[in-house]
């Protein structure tokens, strides 16, 4: 079943996470950090070591890119929920780190978990080839940055209560960038890590990490908050650009499910080895969290 798999990626990622933070001081940050990287249902990681299984990488030098991209994507969340970007109090079931701490401490711990994704991929134990350590960190650089994951973020705030809202096109750019960038990363990281051609990937997960985010924006509107973690209904309030505020519920649930198909598609020339891809694609749109 496909959450058993997805349990027993989030368990190995989590337990080489804990082995990281053994070399770690004894601070309020790190603290911080590991409690932030703690938890979430880690598709990212998923993607990942899927995408290095579907390209023959060992698991070994795939994980340590899994707990790259959940380091990452972790200190994301952290800036995400901050009172200056979303104001959130609860994340992942529990409160969020300005909230349990303060929030300096919130803002240092996702800059540090942000270097740690980068110390990890540059570690020999991800693979031994420089090069390839180097692409990934290029890679990983552009999908976060000021192209990529930071520049969705800002345009997102920026729509937010603005006089003309978004069309179509730019809140798809918007969701490539903030959500969608770390995905295609994710799931391009096996093809990276095996030296293959990463195109094929970044097909499927361009399609899925828009259906994530549009099944995100849906879950906002129509969740239940016991499941999903968060604080939910907030989009509308904020005057959050979505496909839901853009198109309604009901035409935003046809474009998801229009997109896991496309995702579906990409995957064909790997045959049935790509079928645990397959099923993450169809989970990201029935998921309740
Ligand atoms: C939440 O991501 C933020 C978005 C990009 C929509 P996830 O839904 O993957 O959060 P976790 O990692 O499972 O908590
Ligand atoms: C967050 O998007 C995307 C990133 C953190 C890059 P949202 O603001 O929609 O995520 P949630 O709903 O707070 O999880
Ligand atoms: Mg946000
Ligand atoms: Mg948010
Ligand atoms: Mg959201």
């Amino acid at each position: 079943m496909f959450a058993d798999r997805l349990a027993k990626v989030a368990a190995q990622v989590g337990g080489h996470l804990d082995t990281v933070f053994t070399r770690f001081p004894d601070q309020d940050v790190i603290h911080a950090m590991r409690y932030a990287v703690a938890g979430g249902k880690r598709l990212r990681a998923f993607l990942v070591m899927e995408s290095a299984a579907l390209h023959d990488v060992p698991g070994r030098r795939a994980v340590q890119a899994a707990a790259a991209i959940e380091a990452m994507h972790a200190y994301s969340l952290v800036h995400d929920d901050l009172p200056c970007m979303d104001d959130d109090d609860l994340r992942r079931g529990r409160p969020t780190v300005h909230v349990k701490w303060d929030q300096a401490t919130a803002v240092l711990a996702g800059d540090a978990l942000q270097t740690l994704a980068f110390e990890l991929l540059a570690d020999p134990a991800t693979h031994p080839d420089a090069a390839i350590r180097c692409d990934l960190v290029s890679a990983l650089a552009r999908a976060a940055g000021a192209r990529g994951m930071v520049l969705g973020q800002a345009r997102d705030i920026a729509a937010e209560n603005c006089d003309t809202p978004p069309d179509l096109q730019q809140i798809t750019a918007l969701q490539a960038g903030k959500t969608g960038a770390l995905i295609v990363w994710s799931a391009e990281a096996g093809a990276r890590l095996a030296g293959a051609d990463p195109a094929p990937m970044a097909a499927y997960a361009n399609a899925l990490g828009l259906a994530f985010q549009i099944a995100d924006d849906i879950l906002d509107v129509e969740g239940d908050a016991a499941k999903a973690g968060k604080r939910l209904n907030k989009d509308a309030g904020a005057g959050k650009a979505t496909f839901v505020s853009l198109l309604g519920l009901d035409a935003a649930k046809t474009r998801a499910r229009a997109l896991v198909d496309e995702a579906e598609a990409a995957l064909i020339p790997y045959g049935d080895a790509a079928r645990n891809l397959r099923e993450a694609a169809r989970f990201v749109i029935s998921r309740e969290m």
